[in-house]
């Protein structure tokens, strides 16, 4: 059942369409990402579902309820910004303590209730200490503490990992979906990284100019994006790109031609010639066995190699094309820049996007 619903969203600031008809539903408990491009239309989005922005067109309804125009005061959700926003001259303990006084809880409630919160974010030495004091990570958890405090149904989070440090971002993509299921709760998490968004969204909304542009789960978004924005945007190394020609359900490449794709069917409508892009991933190139099997089998030129660790991303040249391979490092390790690599590309993996219009063939 859906506990949130936005439809037709508008909003435009002077001549920018911040939203320019936004729609999508959450379900109760969802962990749901928004995930798109600075100035995407995602904060604007989040502060009209909190009533901090009113809507030009379009309806927010929460928990069956038409929230388009009311009050930001007594919804049952809560936000936290990219910047915390917290209170500097307070200490963690009176911040945590703050929303609960505002809506008249007593004493005994509020200390129980800050004491929990501490536990749960593991902020409980922090509590007697100013927030210029904490470090980002747990001033970062003070404010999503203080906007758990109230027990709200839906919680909004603004790229609330954006101004971490890496490891700390990490890190703290575990804590969220562990509080998520130690919560129960509904969360709209905004966020410009697909990393996050695949790994801890149940579902994602790919949105971009006020636009959704695709919906779906984490293994959707990956294996059959709609467009080539979302393509690019989902997955890493980014997908590779290579302007392609189509003929009779085929498409010409620099290195071969490839049939046999997912896109075959509907490309062989196609006239002749038709300008494509070609889409295939790093993680999705093999090298090539000795036997010729089904898959193109490309001729290629090590033009850079990048270790990364437990795997090695490989620039390789072939044509005139250069595409990008990800190969687990003990493979990677005989490759040396200028080397000769024999790889193979499995059609079933590829995807073919109309240059024009950028959306997917399928
Ligand atoms: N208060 C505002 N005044 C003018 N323009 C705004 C305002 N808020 C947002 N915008 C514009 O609306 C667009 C969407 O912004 P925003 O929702 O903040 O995107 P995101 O959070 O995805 O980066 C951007 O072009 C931004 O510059
Ligand atoms: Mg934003």
């Amino acid at each position: 059942m859906s506990i949130l619903s936005v439809t037709g969203a508008e909003k435009r600031y002077g001549s920018i369409n911040a939203l320019a008809g936004t729609s999508f539903e959450v379900e109760a408990g969802e962990f749901y990402c928004l995930l798109g491009p600075s100035a995407a239309g995602k904060t604007t989005t989040l502060r009209a579902i909190a009533g901090l922005e009113t809507l030009d067109a379009g309806r927010v309804v929460f928990d069956g309820q038409d929230m388009t125009g009311q009050p930001v005061q007594g919804r049952d959700m809560a936000m936290v910004f990219q910047t915390f926003a917290l209170y500097p001259h307070l200490t963690a303990r009176q911040n945590l303590e703050y929303p609960l006084r505002e809506a008249g809880h007593d004493a005994g409630e509020i200390r129980q209730r800050v004491g929990e919160i501490g536990e749960l974010l593991r902020i409980a030495h922090t509590l007697d200490r100013k927030p210029s004091t904490m470090s980002g990570g747990e001033q970062q958890r003070l404010a999503i503490g203080r906007a758990l405090i109230r027990r709200p149904k839906l919680l909004l989070l603004d790229e609330p990992l954006t101004n971490l440090d890496a490891k700390l971002r990490h890190d703290t993509r575990a804590e969220f979906k562990r509080l998520h299921r130690e919560l129960g709760m509904t969360i709209v998490f905004a966020t410009p990284d697909q990393l996050e968004a695949l790994t801890m969204g149940e579902r994602i909304a790919v949105i971009n100019e006020g636009w959704i542009v695709q919906i779906g789960t984490p293994r959707e978004l990956y294996a059959a994006p709609a467009d080539r924005f979302v393509g690019t945007l989902v997955g890493a190394p980014t997908m590779n790109l290579l302007p392609a020609a189509g003929s009779d359900g085929k498409v010409a490449l620099p290195f071969g031609e490839i049939g046999n794709g997912p896109w075959s069917k509907t490309l062989a409508d196609f006239p002749a010639e038709t300008e494509l892009l070609f889409g295939f991933r790093p993680h999705d190139i093999r090298l090539a066995g000795p036997e010729a099997g089904p898959a193109l089998r490309v001729d290629a030129k090590v033009h850079l190699t990048e270790p990364l660790g437990d795997i090695t991303v490989l620039d390789l040249e072939a044509g005139d094309a250069v595409f990008k391979m990800v190969l687990p490092e003990e493979e990677a390790v005989q490759y040396r820049v200028g080397d000769r690599v024999a790889v193979e590309i499995n059609p079933d993996k590829t995807l073919l996007f109309a240059r024009d219009t950028g959306a997917a063939i399928r």
